[in-house]
């Protein structure tokens, strides 16, 4: 963006109107969760907040600014003084209780905040939240979001650092696995019912990284991203709306710089665009470090000059820089920084602790903690959403439900026994549920009339070291049916985790190539957190599973789809290439001059790779095949105020029962500007009985087939558009609907 459209953007703005979420998560019953206050008692908080301020010393202000944690210079003391108001990463019950217990000894005994990245559970641990998005289930994502939250709050954990709704088309990034892919509609839809399952497990929630962080250019953590204005509000903006409507009660910034400036100073971007023009009305908190990085992006030029820039940006809390705590006291004396834009800071930190409900909140008992952590009912739902979560990427000739035919299974691969799944927040040895083993699980749901042989392979569960392939190789041979269970794990995982190489790790290569070599039927298991390059193996093994690190549960749930206990119906929420050299690579691009058309030199693709991708975004298959007819819109044109609504048949034309997710995609075919060849606009999943058939309505409102202009204002355009329906982004069952002015 150019420094001129920087300082207009955020006048323009203001006069663009706001598309909606064509399709809101389902509620899920249960105990009441934290949400924001409304009418008289928003109000009545407003007064408390006023009375409170006015009660407030400036150390003690600041002090509210000040998120400090376990592992720095940390001193308990500064609760009592009130030197910190949000304290992160203390995980025990007693800890918790501990520094909790600090509050009530300082002048004004304003709560605490206890933040911690509780992602995808604490004691029992869900499917990662890739893994939640490739449910296509929001009532799914929810429960995983509430059991996450639930566990983290017996602890005395109040605020998670979650969700990440970071829009990710570049399977590089390492943190593709905290987000929900690539699609802005999906990702949308989980975002609001992220917020709504861990508020409603008693955590506050942290929309983050405001914003950009998953377009990290060459897919390399913290490295700048560059996003033009258009994208900016189409593609990377819809999530964090849809967090802010569903209540989310903060935002971080991100650790990147947008355009040239970093987030966390960017002041049109946090106060112009988010507390503006979104109308976000919680506190934004910095990154981890973030307030003094300015000065590494070389926008500060010592730890005063960021304190003041990220200040002055709209950054109300400094998360563990201290650097609010050491210079704002002296900026504010100083006059670069005025106390009205202080109190102003400080009076969003408290309306959030009022709006948690914080000031009348019980204490603490850290008994709670025994009683809600790993439950049956815990343990119950987060199966339910390892099950959904499977995507079966491929099932020639059937090998999949196991045969009554096979009589032995070799499983190989330490994944497949690990007990210790890679998790985010440790829960500092509170009792944790151990997984299930694979073979242990198969065994249990075969009967003792199958054979379940077990060889690791690899020389850890880390799966980067040689191991006995020669015994694994013995081990396929013997038995009818291979499984073999491979991908990411450790220090692969996460947060500063980029890779050059999509492609299965050559010792993961190497031993797979060795045991198809064995000649047996072969399973293969991605225990991956993104996608990988599948194309050196999908055509000479059996069946591919992915799963996204499934958590507790998840190798139970892989043998109930293995014995066809649980028909799969998981689908792709990212685009998996056929080469690292098409990323990015993503469904929902622009059409070019010259479009692929003939295979022809002077077409959009490449010389040495085809142009599609090995699997589209939405594919998975399932033990059921579906059919899709009878695609009927109710109206041959729609105005700009109306919705385009309509109706398909889904049919289970062969094999069980089984779910099915009718995705509904939308072109609009001229435009003012070049628009997409299609946007998922609608989905829902529909459970079809063996033989049987459903109906599938669907409404997707005009206004949100829109898009933003380079001046950020939104306009949807009169005119054809088509509509695609079927069970992936290549979906081809078709009809025109004329958008008309009015
Ligand atoms: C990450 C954040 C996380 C924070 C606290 C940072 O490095 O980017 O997403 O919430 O650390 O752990």
């Amino acid at each position: 963006m150019t420094a001129f459209l920087r300082r207009l953007l955020p006048a323009l703005c203001l006069l663009a109107p706001i598309p909606a979420i064509a399709q809101q998560p389902a509620a899920v019953s249960g105990p009441p969760h934290l949400a924001w206050r409304t009418g008289a008692e928003a109000r009545a908080i407003e007064g408390r907040i006023d009375a409170l301020l006015a009660r407030m010393t400036m150390a003690e202000k600041i002090g509210q600014l000040n998120l400090r944690g376990r592992g720095d210079d940390f001193r308990p003391e500064w609760i009592e003084s009130g030197r910190t108001g949000a304290v992160m990463n203390f995980t025990s019950p007693a800890e918790v209780r501990a520094v909790r217990d600090r509050v009530a000894r300082s002048r004004l005994k304003i709560p605490l905040i206890i933040g911690l990245d509780a992602v995808n559970g604490f004691a029992t641990y869900l499917p990662q939240p890739i893994g939640w998005a490739s449910t296509f289930n929001p009532r799914l994502i929810e429960l995983a979001a509430y059991w996450s939250a639930r566990e983290a709050r017996a602890a005395g954990i109040n605020w998670t650092f979650a969700p990440m709704i970071d829009m990710t088309r570049d399977a590089r990034w390492g943190r593709i696995m905290e987000g929900a892919g690539e699609d802005v509609h999906l990702a949308s839809v989980a975002a609001a019912a992220r917020v709504a399952g861990y508020h409603r497990g008693g955590l506050a929630t942290s929309a983050k990284h405001f914003v950009g962080y998953g377009a990290a250019e060459g897919g390399r953590d913290y490295n700048s991203v560059w996003i033009p204005v258009s994208q900016l509000w189409d593609y990377q903006i819809p999530p964090f709306r849809a967090a802010i409507d569903a209540g989310a009660f903060t935002v971080m910034t991100s650790l990147s710089a947008m355009n040239g400036v970093a987030s966390t100073g960017d002041r049109p971007l946090i106060t112009d665009i988010l507390k503006r023009r979104l109308g976000f009305r919680g506190f934004v908190v910095s990154d981890f470090d973030s307030v003094r990085e300015l000065m590494n992006h070389g926008m500060a030029a010592d730890r005063a000059e960021a304190a003041r820039k990220a200040f002055l940006a709209g950054v109300d809390m400094d998360m563990m820089s201290g650097a609010y705590d050491a210079h704002l006291a002296d900026e504010i004396r100083a006059g670069r920084v005025t106390e009205a834009a202080l109190n102003e800071a400080v009076r969003r930190v408290l309306r959030v602790k009022f709006h948690m409900g914080l000031f009348d909140e019980p204490p603490y008992d850290p008994a709670l903690a025994a009683r809600d952590m790993a439950t049956p009912q815990a343990r119950a739902d987060s199966l339910a959403v390892a099950r959904e979560s499977i995507v079966m990427l491929r099932n020639h000739e059937s090998l999949l439900p196991i045969r009554p035919s096979v009589r032995s299974i070799a499983v190989i691969g330490g994944a497949a026994t690990h007990q210790e799944d890679w998790q985010y927040s440790d829960n500092a040895g509170l009792p944790r549920v151990r997984p299930p083993k694979l073979p242990d699980e198969l065994s249990r749901l075969l009967g003792p009339g199958v054979a379940v042989s077990f060889a690791p392979g690899l020389a850890t569960h880390c799966n980067l070291a040689p191991g006995d392939t020669t015994g694994a190789v013995r081990t396929a041979e013997a038995a009818d049916l291979v499984v073999i269970m491979l991908g990411e794990d450790c220090e692969q995982i996460g947060e500063g985790t980029s890779r050059a190489h999509l492609d299965l790790p050559p010792v993961q290569q190497a031993l797979l190539d060795a045991v198809i070599g064995a000649g047996k039927p072969v399973v293969v298991i991605l225990h991956t957190t993104r996608p990988f390059v599948l194309t050196r193996f999908a055509d000479r093994v059996g069946a591919i599973l992915q799963a996204f690190h499934l958590g507790t549960e998840g190798r139970t749930a892989l043998a109930e789809v293995m014995t066809g206990r649980v028909n799969p119906s998981g689908k792709l929420p990212m685009t998996f290439p056929r080469a690292t050299g098409q990323v990015p690579i993503y469904y929902d691009r622009l059409p070019t001059g010259r479009p692929r058309l003939t295979d022809a030199r002077y077409e959009t693709g490449y010389t040495d790779e085809k142009l599609e991708p090995l699997y589209p975004f939405g594919f998975g298959l399932s033990f059921s095949r579906f059919g899709f007819d009878r695609l009927n819109l109710d109206a041959p044109t729609a105005p700009l105020s109306g919705s385009i609504a309509g109706s398909v048949r889904v049919t289970n034309t062969a094999g069980p029962a089984g779910q099915e997710v009718v995705q509904v995609y939308v072109h609009q075919k001229v435009g003012s500007r070049s628009r997409p060849l299609r946007q998922l606009r609608f989905f829902q999943k529909v459970e079809v009985g063996a033989g049987g058939e459903a109906t599938v309505r669907f409404s997707i409102p005009v206004r949100s087939l829109g898009f933003h202009d380079d001046q950020a204002r939104y306009r949807v355009e009169p005119g054809e558009y088509e509509i695609f329906v079927g069970n992936d982004s290549n979906a081809t069952l078709s009809a025109t609907v004329r958008v008309t002015a009015r």
